[in-house]
C-alpha cells in the first residue's frame, strides 16, 4: 500500500545496496500520475517520450519546454507519495549552463517537479554540479539516450564496443561526482548495465537494460499495452488497455446506434 509521505531523492539514493528496487514509471497527465501513485511507484517520471507516445512525433527533439511545464503540471497534482521527476527537453540545456539553470528552475517552480533528468555523460558535469549546488536534485541518463537518436542512426542498443561501453561508464561515474542523486541506464547490453551499477555510489534505473539495476522504468503506454500492436522488445504489457479501450468505444457506438444507450436512469429527471 503507498503511504502518504513524499519520496525524496534523498530517500532514493539511500537505497542502493539495500536490495529495494525502485519502480518508476512515465505519466503525462494527473489521472494516470494519481493511478500510479496509489499502485506504490516510488518514481513518477514527465518523460519527454510525450513527444512520441502524446503527440504522436517520430522522436523526442520537438518537444518544448513549456509542454513539459505544462505536463509536469498536471503530474504533480496527482503524485502524493512517488517522486516527480521532470525530462529537460532538447535544446533547453546543452547550448549554456544559463539555459540548463534557467530551464530546471522553470520546471521546479512553474512546473512544481522535484527533481529534473537530462541526458549525457562527461559534458554535462558543469551543468549537474552546478544545479545540485542550487538544490535541484538531478537524475543522469546515459546509454542510448533518445535525443541523440539522429547521432545513432536510430533507437538503437549502445555499449556493444568496448570502447562505448568505457565512455558511459566513465559518463556514469562522473555524473555521480557531479552529484546526481540516480541514474537511468537505457537500452545498453545488461553485463554493461550491471558493470555501471557496480562501479557507482547511486541507484541506476534501468530501461531495457537487464535486471542488474538498482530499479526499473518503464512508459506507461507499454506496460499498459495502449497501443494494441506494439511495444519495445525490453518492455513487459502487464495490461492491454489498448484492446480494451476499442471493445469499449465499440460497445458505446453499438449502443447509441441502437438506442440502448442512455436508458431512463442514465437521463436527466
Ligand atoms: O522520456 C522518457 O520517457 C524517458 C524514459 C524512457 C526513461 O526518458
Amino acid at each position: 500500500m503507498a503511504t502518504t509521505k513524499k519520496l525524496t531523492s534523498a530517500v532514493l539514493r539511500e537505497r542502493k545496496g539495500k536490495g529495494e528496487k525502485i519502480a518508476a514509471v512515465t505519466a503525462y497527465d494527473v489521472a494516470f500520475a494519481r493511478l500510479a501513485d496509489r499502485a506504490g511507484v516510488d518514481v513518477v517520471l514527465v518523460g519527454d517520450s510525450l513527444g512520441m507516445v502524446v503527440q504522436g512525433l517520430p522522436n523526442t527533439l520537438p518537444v518544448t519546454l513549456d509542454e513539459m511545464i505544462y505536463h509536469c503540471r498536471m503530474v504533480a497534482r496527482g503524485a502524493q507519495h512517488a517522486q516527480v521527476v521532470a525530462d529537460m527537453p532538447f535544446l533547453s540545456y546543452q547550448v549554456s549552463i544559463e539555459d540548463g539553470v534557467r530551464a530546471a528552475g522553470r520546471l521546479l517552480k512553474e512546473g512544481a517537479a522535484e527533481a529534473v533528468k537530462l541526458e549525457g555523460g562527461e559534458e554535462m558535469t558543469e551543468l549537474v554540479a552546478r544545479l545540485v549546488s542550487i538544490g535541484i536534485p538531478v537524475m543522469g541518463h546515459v546509454g542510448m539516450t533518445p535525443q541523440s537518436v539522429h547521432k545513432f542512426g536510430g533507437f538503437k542498443v549502445q555499449g556493444r564496443t568496448d570502447e562505448q561501453a568505457q565512455s558511459i561508464i566513465a559518463g556514469a561515474r562522473a555524473l555521480a561526482n557531479a552529484g546526481a542523486y540516480a541514474l537511468v541506464v537505457e537500452n545498453v547490453p545488461p553485463s554493461l548495465a550491471a558493470a555501471i551499477t557496480q562501479a557507482i555510489p547511486i541507484p541506476t534505473i534501468g530501461i531495457g537494460a537487464g535486471p542488474s539495476c538498482d530499479g526499473q522504468v518503464l512508459v506507461m503506454h507499454d506496460l499498459l499495452g495502449l497501443d494494441p500492436d506494439w511495444s519495445p522488445r525490453f518492455a513487459r504489457r502487464y495490461a492491454e488497455l489498448g484492446k480494451a479501450t476499442i471493445a469499449a468505444f465499440s460497445a458505446y457506438v453499438d449502443d447509441v446506434r441502437s438506442g440502448d444507450f442512455p436508458s431512463d436512469k442514465e437521463s436527466a429527471r
